[in-house]
């Protein structure tokens, strides 16, 4: 695991455990992770004694948490067999400080093996791995199936999931009476994600809860979103707030792109200063052969053959970011950057522009220096003052969130009797690790304390 993401599933596991002492019922054992990648979040959290589900639609990312997963069961049944003492096996305990959740727990298990003054109990997690492509329906339904086979969630000296929960922990209830209580976790769900899983919160909280009506409950959320450009044009806005006024906002794909930046970073130190002027200058020297490619590339595309820039649609790219002629140069290498003679180089045969054939049409500025110079100083600081809008763009989307998510809490329980939520945007990362998305939506009853 990168430092970048030990941080995260560290300060992300340890505030989940932590929100979760506050639960003072000690119900809630169940956690979905969308989009959990290679699972290190979820590994964490069944470490924490947490049944996980976890859900990813990369077969690829599920099977490599699967071989994970394999690799610390054995490693854990081997320090087990060694008869290493609880001590020595922090991972698999609940981890608590609150005095008043531990006399409860303390009563409540009576295997309670107490390794150190913060930990008050063990219980054993469970991880549940599967491949799925999660949209609002899905989500539903694939956490229903889940709580509803036990049988399959079970692991060495575990019970039955709902059995687990239902008969062990919460006085003898029945599916019937009581939903089980879920908390929903993702840490980076990129794109329409986020706003997908608050739906499914959302509509789960709406539901009533009379009994057999649902399986399982919405309890609590902590979601840390990314990629604001794949996120769907409906997914901005979505409070009432922001959709009702005049004009309408709107974040065109170009300005989603520009939310990834994050110009307080930039120079934290050497590596990051010099990544930081490397990738204003790909900007810059892009933009400096636009003019050429454009009038140029298209002539030279269709005589090789090669894609021509109607093969893009045009329309299609207004307003993102983009260019098919800069589409058709696509990806070059870091070294391709060196300087401007390299870059050109580089660009013109991938693209097939033959400059020595059109001199006399180039702009002055391709081969005088003095002249380019000055303009990729003004290209670049228009760069740089479009970067130092990113923050204020991610600040408008989560904004917008958090807003949405409010409405519909306080419009729901006008009408319903469950217990009245939070809504709160955490400063979960420190973004000097590396962790640029490090905000977190967290959805929790009212009656937890906020945490800071
Ligand atoms: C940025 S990665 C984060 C992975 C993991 N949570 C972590 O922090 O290491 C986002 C993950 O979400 C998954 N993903 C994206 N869209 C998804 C969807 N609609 N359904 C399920 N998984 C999705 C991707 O396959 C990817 O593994």
């Amino acid at each position: 695991m990168s430092p970048k993401k030990e941080h995260e599933v560290s300060r992300m596991s340890e505030y989940i455990d932590q929100l979760l002492c506050s639960d003072s019922t000690d119900t809630l054992h169940h956690v979905v992770d969308v989009g959990s990648g290679q699972g290190y979040l979820s590994r964490a959290l069944q470490n924490l004694g947490f049944h996980v589900l976890a859900l990813d639609s990369n077969e690829i990312q599920t099977s490599g948490a699967e071989r994970w997963k394999a690799k610390e069961a054995a490693r854990m049944q081997k320090q087990f067999k060694r008869g290493k003492d609880a001590q020595s096996l922090p991972d698999s305990q609940h981890h608590c400080n609150d005095p008043l959740f531990q006399s409860h727990v303390a009563t409540s298990v009576p295997s309670a093996s107490i390794a150190s003054k913060n930990i008050i109990h063990s219980r054993t997690g469970s991880l549940t791995h599967q491949t799925i492509c999660i949209n609002p329906r899905t989500l539903e339904s694939s956490i229903h199936d889940w709580l509803l086979s036990g049988e399959d969630n079970q692991i060495a000296g575990c019970t039955n999931m709902i059995g687990d929960l239902l008969v062990d922990r919460t006085e003898r209830r029945t599916p019937e009476e009581k939903p089980v209580p879920v908390m929903m976790v993702a840490l980076h769900a990129c794109g329409s994600l986020t706003p997908d899983v608050l739906r499914v919160f959302l509509s789960n909280y709406r539901r009533p809860s009379a009994p057999g009506i649902r399986i399982w409950t919405a309890q609590a959320l902590v979601v840390v979103g990314c990629c604001y450009n794949l996120m769907a044009s409906e997914d901005f806005p979505l409070s009432r707030s922001l959709r009702e006024r005049v004009p309408v906002a709107t974040l065109p794909l170009s300005s989603r792109h520009l939310a990834a930046q994050i110009p307080s970073q930039w120079l934290r130190n050497e590596t990051s200063a010099r990544e930081t002027s490397l990738a204003i200058r790909k900007v810059v020297f892009r933009a400096l052969l636009q003019p050429v490619l454009e009038k140029f590339g298209a002539l030279e595309a269709s005589a090789n053959h090669a894609a021509t820039s109607s093969s893009y649609n045009v329309e299609e790219l207004r307003g993102v970011g983009q260019t098919p002629e800069n589409r058709r140069l696509g990806k070059l290498p870091d070294a391709a950057y060196k300087d401007w003679e390299t870059f050109l180089d580089r660009a013109t045969s991938k693209t097939g522009v033959r400059l020595d054939q059109i001199a006399t049409q180039l702009p002055v500025y391709i081969h005088d220096k003095r002249r380019r110079m000055q303009l990729e100083s003004a290209l670049s600081v228009l760069h740089v003052l479009r970067c130092i809008m990113g923050p204020l763009i991610e600040s408008l989307i989560l904004l917008d969130r958090h807003e949405w998510v409010r409405e519909e809490l306080s419009r729901s329980s006008e009408t319903q009797e469950s217990s009245p939520m939070d809504v709160e945007l955490v400063n979960l990362f420190d973004q000097a690790t590396g962790s640029g998305r490090n905000v977190a939506i967290v959805i929790k009853p009212c009656e937890w304390p906020n945490m800071i």
